[in-house]
């Protein structure tokens, strides 16, 4: 029987892309050159795309990234709010987002009017927000987190009572970290919270020397199986330092294409096939060079928001300057 999806690719076709892909690449490296541009790329994105850019890494490594960067131009290859993220922090340099519709459907789960009528429930309660929220957001919060400093910026607030919004599941996981008392916004990530339980039990089961990443926007019943809760960076150096050869990954697919290049004698196994994120491979070797060529699809926020939003975003920086370790629930470098 011949199935209908069924795509024979022959050893012509594949030298066939591999040139392609090659081209592409060289015609990326020669348009940095010419724009002094720096590609940083999120470990969700596609393998190639990883390959071709400068810096690869989670969300808060990219945005300490931005900062540090001399280039004129930052080509983003993440989702929206990472790009926007990059450019309140400089405004001065031209951000390009290869894909405009490349969007965080988790980000879009609060607005600022949502926000500002939660604050009116609550008078008085600072907000941590998740940097995976849109900049009129982040203009409305006292401080932003990622995955790997939640915790300790949820610490470093003095108030015992604090908004934490958009993804209820990583305030569920800070909140069995910390002695504070997390009101939590009802977000979710849908790649993570879709992941069932069973699954990450099947995958045990069947690799049953395996040990279990996961990260923190999974479900409290997902993450009560794993043997280690990280950022995405995080999962590398776990990877990398675990005397396991074999490990079951419950985060988005595109984090394998790292860990099994840098851990060529060990098993990754993805806990669901469901962990795939349309939106971070919506960009291209193709899309990068085309806004290369182009300077289109700049990524800008007006000026008075902007100005807010980087106040959230560098109390964070501040914050967590010592966090290295992309270890969700430890204090940085433990
Ligand atoms: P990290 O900061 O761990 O890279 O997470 C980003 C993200 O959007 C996870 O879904």
């Amino acid at each position: 029987m011949v199935l209908s999806h069924q795509v024979i690719i022959d050893k012509a076709s594949v030298q066939g892309m591999m040139n392609y892909n090659n081209g592409i690449a060289e015609k990326i490296s020669r348009l940095k050159n010419e724009r002094n541009a720096v590609v940083l790329a999120h470990n969700y994105q596609r393998g190639e795309v990883q390959e071709i850019a400068d810096y690869v890494g989670d969300s808060l490594e990219l945005s300490r990234e931005a900062t540090k960067t001399h280039a004129k131009v930052i080509v983003f290859c993440g989702v929206y709010f990472m790009a926007e993220s990059a450019s309140i922090l400089n405004p001065e340099k031209t951000v390009l987002l290869p894909v405009l519709e490349a969007g965080c459907p988790l980000a879009d789960m609060l607005s600022a009017p949502q926000l500002a009528e939660w604050k009116g429930q609550y008078p008085g309660r600072p907000v941590v927000t998740y940097i995976n929220s849109s900049a009129v957001v982040k203009a409305e919060s006292d401080i932003c987190c990622t995955s790997s400093n939640a915790v300790e910026i949820v610490n470093s607030r003095e108030s015992d009572e604090i908004l934490f919004g958009p993804d209820m599941n990583l305030g569920a996981y800070v909140q069995s970290k910390t002695r504070k008392r997390l009101i939590l916004w009802r977000g979710y990530c849908a790649t993570h919270a879709w992941v069932r339980e069973e699954e990450v039990v099947k995958a045990k089961r069947e690799h049953p020397r395996a040990e279990v990443i996961a990260h923190p926007e999974c479900s409290a019943e997902v993450l009560r199986h794993a043997d280690h809760v990280c950022s995405t960076s995080g999962m590398f150096s776990t990877a990398k330092k675990s005397p396991a050869r074999e490990f079951i990954i419950v985060t988005e697919a595109g984090i394998l294409h790292r860990l099994k290049k840098e851990n060529p004698g060990k098993a990754f196994y993805l806990a669901s096939p469901r962990l795939f994120c349309p939106n971070m491979k919506l960009t291209t070797l193709a899309s990068v060079a085309r806004v290369l060529e182009t300077m289109e699809h700049k990524v800008q926020v007006d000026e008075e928001i902007r100005q807010r939003a980087a106040r959230a975003l560098e109390r964070m920086l501040q914050a967590s300057r010592g966090n290295t370790n992309g270890r969700a629930g430890e204090p940085a470098n433990g």
